[in-house]
Order: structure tokens, then sequence, then C-alpha cells
């Protein structure tokens, strides 16, 4: 698919997935605006992307305050007056049971991870109406298919994520707009690196661990090929389907090895 001429929204282009996204995109000839709340490292994302596509560029903006949202997509709209690709991928979490879990950091989990999609969403989606074109993805998670421990305002936003791209892909593609919505497993991020110190231990061994690349590469495919739902890697993909066709038998086995697994990084400790 020939990026060039396109212009695409990435949230949470200052680290991780969404920069090596941006700077992938932007390589392949997209106009890319990149957002998120650290102007440092949003400036180091643009000056790499700004080597293959001098038009990208990037904004400060924090999804989680709707005003903020809508000031920027006006910005966006402004300047190159169109959206043609949105992907939603600013998110954080955190390692906590629910009942450690402070309600600010549960609600300011789902400000991010969800509710700044829909924020974005909505306010791209009248201009992607009007042309009767448009592709939204949304980055879910692995954490969105299966809940796991100490993760329930994390996968609960993952999870809220899928949904609302399911309706989505309903409501829209009658109008012309394509949805994706791409679950990875564990990825090396700062992200990723802050689970593994906070889980101490009981974290995902190294070789199961995705790069950037992978998933940038992921989700560019899904774009090209218009795919609803892409869920990386491959074993994780295998784990959804074995849980989609026995959830009792599924839960039965992942509670057993999760409780095997604790016990055994307790040993280690000891
Ligand atoms: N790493 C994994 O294992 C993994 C696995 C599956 C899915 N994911 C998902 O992939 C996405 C990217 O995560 P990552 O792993 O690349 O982590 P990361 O390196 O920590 O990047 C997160 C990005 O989101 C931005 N962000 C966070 N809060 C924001 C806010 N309120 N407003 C605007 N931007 C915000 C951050 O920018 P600022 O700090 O500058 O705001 C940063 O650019 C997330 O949605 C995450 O849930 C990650």
């Amino acid at each position: 698919m020939d990026f060039k001429n396109q212009v695409v929204l990435i949230t949470g282009a200052s680290s991780g997935i969404g920069r090596r996204l941006a700077i992938d995109l932007a390589a392949r000839g997209a106009t890319v605006v990149g957002c998120g709340r650290s102007r440092e490292r949003l400036q180091e994302t643009e000056q790499e992307m700004k080597r293959h596509s001098a038009s990208s560029t990037v904004h400060v903006c924090d999804v989680s305050d709707p005003q903020q949202v809508k000031a920027m997509v006006e910005k966006v709209l402004a300047q190159f007056g169109r959206i043609d690709i949105l992907i939603n991928n600013a998110g954080f979490g955190f390692y906590k049971t629910l009942a450690d879990s402070p309600l600010e950091s549960i609600e300011a989990v789902l400000r991010t991870n969800f509710l700044g999609a829909v924020y974005s969403i909505k306010e791209a989606l009248p201009f992607m109406i009007a042309r009767r074109s448009g592709h939204i993805v949304n980055i879910a998670s692995g954490a969105g298919k299966i809940g796991t421990p100490s993760m329930a305002a994390y996968c609960a936003s993952k999870f809220a994520m899928i949904g609302l791209s399911e309706s989505l892909y309903h409501e829209l593609r009658p109008l012309g707009i394509h949805v994706s919505v791409i679950s990875p497993g564990p990825v090396r991020t700062k992200m990723q690196l802050l689970f593994d110190q906070l889980a101490a231990g009981v974290w995902t061994p190294e070789f199961l661990i995705l790069k950037t690349e992978e998933v940038s590469r992921a989700v560019i495919k899904a774009i090209e090929k218009k795919r609803f739902e892409t869920v990386i890697p491959f074993w994780l993909a295998v784990v959804c389907r074995v849980k989609a066709l026995c959830p009792a038998l599924f839960r039965f086995v992942s509670y057993h090895a999760l409780r095997l697994r604790q016990a055994q990084s307790t040993r280690k400790d000891m």
C-alpha cells in the first residue's frame, strides 16, 4: 500500500511501539503526526520521522484530557486538511491487585487507555464520515483477551478497547471507514520493563517478548489488508483460540499454572 499523501495521527508516539510505528510509517512516505506528553521525547521521534518525511510533525497532548485532544485534532485538520489513519496507541498500566489499587490509579488507566481513544475517535470521526473514508487502528493487548492477576485495571481498559473496536467495525464499515484492533503479547518497551520490575520474577521469559519492529510490521499489515483483528505473536493467537473454545478448562489450567509460577518465584527469592 502506498502511504504517500496519507495523513496518520498516532497517539503515544514519544516512545516504544508508537515511536517505532511513527518512524516506519514516515519511512513509507506518510505524513505522520505523533502525540504524547513529553515534549523532549517527542522531539526525538520528530527528528527521526523528518529524515524520511519532511512534513511529519509532533504535538504535545495528554489524551486523557478531551479539551487537549480536541485542540490537537483541530490543529492537525487545519494543517493537513484531513486524518486518513488514526492510531490509538497511548497507554500505560500498573501492577497491583484491585484491592490494593487506589481508585485514582484505576480511573487514570481507563481515562488514558480507553477514554483517550474514544476522545480521539469522536474528534476525528465526523471528518472521516464526511469523506466516507478513513482507518481507525486501536492498540489493545493480550491483556484485552485474557484477564491476568494484578492487572485488573489495565485488562479492563484493553477488553474495553476490543469491545469498542468490534462495535465501531459494524457502525463504520457501511460508511467506508475501516477499523483494526491489534493485540500484542509482551513487547520490549518502557512499559514492559516496568511490569517486569513490579511483577518481580513472575513475568514473561525473554524469548517470548516481542520487539517493537514486529508490532509495527503487524500494524502496517493490518492497515494494508484492512484486517479487523490481529493477535501477535502466533503462540498468543493459539492460546486465545483455546480460551475461546474451552473457557472453563482454560481458566482451570491458567489458574493452576499461575499459582505454580508464583510459588516457584517465591521459593527462588527465599
Ligand atoms: N509493552 C507491552 O508489553 C505492550 C503489550 C501489548 C500492548 N501494549 C500497548 O501498546 C501501547 C504502547 O505502549 P508501549 O509498550 O509502547 O509503552 P511506552 O513505551 O511506555 O509508550 C507509551 C506511550 O504512550 C504515551 N502516553 C501515555 N500516557 C499518555 C497520555 N495520557 N497522553 C498521551 N500519551 C500518553 C507515552 O508518552 P508520554 O509519556 O510522552 O505521554 C508513550 O509515548 C499501549 O497502549 C500499551 O498498552 C504494550
